[in-house]
């Protein structure tokens, strides 16, 4: 397992690779590593030579400095986990100063809207981050493939119109959500959940499943008060926005046609800790 922490260092191997003709596939990660990320691995393994995992928690994407704080950090562990996939993955683990040559600040993007909805309005700034770190480290691995996660739909479709946009020579495959047994989306903040509200999170998903049976027969305005309504009688969970949206352009749907595909989207507060999900709807 060779472990980089700097980009001069998996530049070099890169280079190596790439006079070889092998295909890169790229999983970028901010660590805390479950197997949701390794789906991802795995998906990758399925199309490309050689597998690159970066493991960064980029400080650029938090708009909540104490969330920021408080991300995990678990290098060694993720580590461990990789390698029990394979020991030829290679990890890209810069530090911010690396990754960032000093000026930790990120670039101003146009999305064609994408942007301004959803997690946009909720977290000012969040995707400007994400943009400017994916394709920096899109810069220095330079992938032929990236695989990211439908849990995160809208950073899926962000990053597929930064791709179009700036013309990237990389091909960017969506992969689908992976969930605990009990339906509730994987993710590395699941694991700062207290008992109590780690019971009561898989009710986001049953309700998100109810939501798709509903859509069938219903307009996205009732769906969307069903749901409202199913979480202010809620005990532990703090409902922040639940939205019905065309799958391409993420607008709110105000009537539906059989010609578009919708996806509902939800943001919760479990405690303090935020958790996202959403669903195919048709
Ligand atoms: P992170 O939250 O660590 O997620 C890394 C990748 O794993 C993303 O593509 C995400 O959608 C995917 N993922 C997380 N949980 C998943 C699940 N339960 N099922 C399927 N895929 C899942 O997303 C980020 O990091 C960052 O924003 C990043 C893209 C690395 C830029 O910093």
């Amino acid at each position: 397992m060779k472990i980089f922490t700097e980009k001069t260092q998996i530049q070099n191997t890169i280079k190596q690779i790439k006079a070889k003709d092998l295909t890169i596939g790229f999983v970028p990660t901010m660590g805390a590593l479950h197997e949701g990320h390794l789906s991802l691995v795995d998906e990758a393994f399925k199309n490309s030579d050689v597998i690159v995992v970066s493991i960064f928690v980029n400080p650029t994407q938090f708009d909540n400095k104490e969330d920021l704080k408080k991300y995990p950090r678990t290098l060694e562990v993720d580590a461990k986990l990789l390698s029990s996939l394979s020991n030829d993955i290679i990890i890209y683990a810069p530090t911010v100063d690396d990754i960032y040559d000093g000026k930790t600040v990120a670039e101003h993007f146009s999305f064609d809207g994408l942007e301004f909805e959803m997690e946009g309005k909720f977290r000012a700034g969040h995707f400007d981050g994400v943009g400017t770190i994916v394709k920096r480290l899109f810069e220095i691995v330079k992938p032929n493939n990236a695989y990211f996660g439908k849990k995160d739909f809208q950073q899926f479709m962000i990053i597929k119109k930064l791709v179009e946009k700036h013309q990237l020579p990389v091909k960017i495959i969506g992969c689908e959500i992976h969930r605990e047994t009990n339906g509730l989306a994987m993710s590395s903040r699941n694991m700062r959940l207290k008992k109590d509200y780690k019971q009561a999170a898989p009710f986001i998903y049953k309700t998100l499943k109810s939501a798709k049976k509903k859509f069938g027969t219903k307009s996205a305005k009732k769906v969307i008060e069903w749901v409202e309504n199913e979480f202010s009688n809620h005990k532990l969970l703090t409902l922040e926005y639940f939205i019905i949206a065309d799958q391409e352009t993420l607008k709110p749907t105000i009537r539906k046609s059989k010609k578009k595909s919708y996806r509902a989207f939800i943001a919760v507060y479990a405690d303090e800790i935020r958790l996202i999900d959403n669903i195919a709807l048709n």
